[in-house]
Protein backbone atom coordinates (compact mmCIF):
# COMPACT_ATOMS: atom_id res chain seq x y z
CA UNK A 1 0.00 0.00 0.00
CA UNK A 2 2.46 2.29 0.45
CA UNK A 3 4.46 2.31 -2.71
CA UNK A 4 2.09 4.31 -3.73
CA UNK A 5 0.94 8.27 -4.40
CA UNK A 6 -1.76 9.85 -1.86
CA UNK A 7 -3.03 11.22 -5.63
CA UNK A 8 -2.79 7.70 -7.09
CA UNK A 9 -4.63 5.87 -3.83
CA UNK A 10 -7.28 8.37 -3.99
CA UNK A 11 -8.24 8.52 -7.51
CA UNK A 12 -8.25 4.91 -7.26
CA UNK A 13 -10.97 4.78 -4.56
CA UNK A 14 -13.19 7.78 -6.52
CA UNK A 15 -13.22 4.81 -9.82
CA UNK A 16 -13.60 2.08 -7.12
CA UNK A 17 -16.98 4.58 -5.75
CA UNK A 18 -18.05 5.29 -9.24
CA UNK A 19 -18.24 1.99 -10.03
CA UNK A 20 -20.22 0.64 -7.49
CA UNK A 21 -22.75 3.41 -8.20
CA UNK A 22 -22.61 2.67 -11.85
CA UNK A 23 -23.66 -1.06 -11.13
CA UNK A 24 -26.52 -0.19 -8.89
CA UNK A 25 -27.89 1.84 -11.32
CA UNK A 26 -27.68 -0.33 -13.94
CA UNK A 27 -29.31 -3.32 -11.84
CA UNK A 28 -32.17 -1.77 -9.91
CA UNK A 29 -34.46 -2.22 -12.58
CA UNK A 30 -33.94 -6.13 -12.97
CA UNK A 31 -32.00 -7.05 -9.73
CA UNK A 32 -33.04 -5.40 -6.89
CA UNK A 33 -30.96 -6.96 -4.09
CA UNK A 34 -28.07 -6.89 -6.32
CA UNK A 35 -28.50 -3.34 -6.87
CA UNK A 36 -28.71 -2.51 -2.84
CA UNK A 37 -25.41 -4.55 -1.89
CA UNK A 38 -23.68 -2.21 -4.63
CA UNK A 39 -25.18 0.50 -3.32
CA UNK A 40 -24.44 -0.24 0.36
CA UNK A 41 -20.58 -0.83 -0.59
CA UNK A 42 -20.67 2.85 -2.63
CA UNK A 43 -22.12 4.33 0.98
CA UNK A 44 -19.81 2.55 3.23
CA UNK A 45 -16.84 3.38 1.03
CA UNK A 46 -17.36 6.94 0.23
CA UNK A 47 -18.21 7.67 4.31
CA UNK A 48 -14.63 5.85 4.93
CA UNK A 49 -13.14 7.75 1.58
CA UNK A 50 -14.48 11.28 3.29
CA UNK A 51 -13.27 9.93 7.05
CA UNK A 52 -9.60 9.39 5.56
CA UNK A 53 -9.88 13.11 3.70
CA UNK A 54 -11.45 14.84 6.54
CA UNK A 55 -9.15 13.50 9.40
CA UNK A 56 -5.67 12.05 7.77
CA UNK A 57 -5.23 13.81 4.79
CA UNK A 58 -6.57 17.54 4.80
CA UNK A 59 -4.89 18.05 8.42
CA UNK A 60 -1.76 17.20 7.02
CA UNK A 61 -2.42 19.66 4.04
CA UNK A 62 -3.68 22.19 6.52
CA UNK A 63 0.08 21.57 8.69
CA UNK A 64 1.92 21.89 5.56
CA UNK A 65 0.56 25.13 4.29
CA UNK A 66 -1.46 27.09 6.94
CA UNK A 67 -4.20 27.31 5.00
CA UNK A 68 -7.00 26.19 6.69
CA UNK A 69 -10.05 28.23 6.90
CA UNK A 70 -10.82 29.78 2.91
CA UNK A 71 -8.29 27.54 1.56
CA UNK A 72 -9.23 24.02 -0.81
CA UNK A 73 -9.82 22.39 2.35
CA UNK A 74 -12.28 24.03 3.70
CA UNK A 75 -14.00 24.10 0.31
CA UNK A 76 -13.78 20.33 0.13
CA UNK A 77 -15.12 20.06 3.82
CA UNK A 78 -18.22 21.99 2.93
CA UNK A 79 -18.84 20.29 -0.38
CA UNK A 80 -18.25 16.87 1.51
CA UNK A 81 -21.66 18.42 3.68
CA UNK A 82 -23.26 18.40 0.91
CA UNK A 83 -22.49 14.83 -0.60
CA UNK A 84 -23.29 13.27 2.84
CA UNK A 85 -26.76 14.95 2.61
CA UNK A 86 -27.45 13.87 -0.53
CA UNK A 87 -26.07 10.31 0.58
CA UNK A 88 -28.46 9.98 3.21
CA UNK A 89 -31.23 10.94 0.77
CA UNK A 90 -30.49 8.08 -1.53
CA UNK A 91 -30.04 5.87 1.46
CA UNK A 92 -33.79 6.56 2.67
CA UNK A 93 -34.83 6.12 -0.99
CA UNK A 94 -32.82 2.75 -1.37
CA UNK A 95 -33.98 1.88 2.31
CA UNK A 96 -38.03 1.88 0.82
CA UNK A 97 -37.33 -0.30 -2.28
CA UNK A 98 -37.47 2.71 -4.86
CA UNK A 99 -35.85 2.34 -7.75
CA UNK A 100 -36.42 6.43 -8.88
CA UNK A 101 -33.94 8.57 -7.37
CA UNK A 102 -36.08 11.09 -7.84
CA UNK A 103 -32.69 13.34 -9.38
CA UNK A 104 -30.82 12.94 -6.07
CA UNK A 105 -28.86 10.44 -7.84
CA UNK A 106 -27.95 12.60 -10.44
CA UNK A 107 -27.28 15.85 -8.36
CA UNK A 108 -24.93 13.42 -5.93
CA UNK A 109 -22.82 12.45 -9.28
CA UNK A 110 -22.75 15.63 -10.66
CA UNK A 111 -21.36 17.14 -7.40
CA UNK A 112 -19.38 14.02 -7.31
CA UNK A 113 -17.52 14.33 -10.39
CA UNK A 114 -17.08 17.71 -9.81
CA UNK A 115 -15.44 17.22 -5.82
CA UNK A 116 -13.25 14.28 -7.00
CA UNK A 117 -11.83 16.56 -10.03
CA UNK A 118 -10.37 19.13 -8.07
CA UNK A 119 -9.66 17.08 -5.36
CA UNK A 120 -7.35 15.41 -8.11
CA UNK A 121 -6.42 17.99 -10.31
CA UNK A 122 -5.03 20.05 -7.35
CA UNK A 123 -5.58 18.56 -3.85
CA UNK A 124 -4.05 15.40 -3.98
CA UNK A 125 -1.05 16.75 -5.85
CA UNK A 126 0.05 19.32 -4.03
CA UNK A 127 0.24 16.73 -0.75
CA UNK A 128 2.25 14.31 -2.75
CA UNK A 129 4.83 16.98 -3.22
CA UNK A 130 4.19 18.74 0.22
CA UNK A 131 5.08 15.31 2.13
CA UNK A 132 8.08 13.18 2.46
CA UNK A 133 8.41 9.40 2.36
CA UNK A 134 8.26 9.16 6.07
CA UNK A 135 4.77 11.34 6.22
CA UNK A 136 3.31 9.06 3.08
CA UNK A 137 4.31 5.77 4.86
CA UNK A 138 2.71 7.24 8.60
CA UNK A 139 -0.36 8.65 5.92
CA UNK A 140 -1.06 5.03 4.65
CA UNK A 141 -0.37 3.48 7.94
CA UNK A 142 -3.22 5.94 9.88
CA UNK A 143 -5.60 4.73 6.08
CA UNK A 144 -5.67 1.15 6.86
CA UNK A 145 -6.11 1.58 10.65
CA UNK A 146 -9.45 3.41 9.61
CA UNK A 147 -12.21 0.74 9.65
CA UNK A 148 -14.89 0.31 8.03
CA UNK A 149 -18.67 2.09 9.60
CA UNK A 150 -20.04 -0.34 12.43
CA UNK A 151 -22.64 -0.08 10.41
CA UNK A 152 -23.35 0.70 6.96
CA UNK A 153 -26.22 1.81 5.10
CA UNK A 154 -29.39 1.71 7.05
CA UNK A 155 -31.73 0.07 3.66
CA UNK A 156 -29.23 -2.76 4.24
CA UNK A 157 -29.16 -3.79 7.54
CA UNK A 158 -32.02 -7.39 8.11
FE1 LIG B 1 -13.52 14.62 -0.82
FE1 LIG C 1 -11.87 12.22 -2.50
Amino acid sequence: MTKQSIHSFFRADHERLRGLFAEFQERKMTDFPAARRAFQGFAVGLRRHIVWEEEILFPLFEAKTGMKNGGPTHVMRLEHVDIRGYLSALEERVARGETDGGGTDSQLMQLLSEHDGKEEGILYPSIDMLIGADELAEAFRRIEAVAEPASGCSCCSG
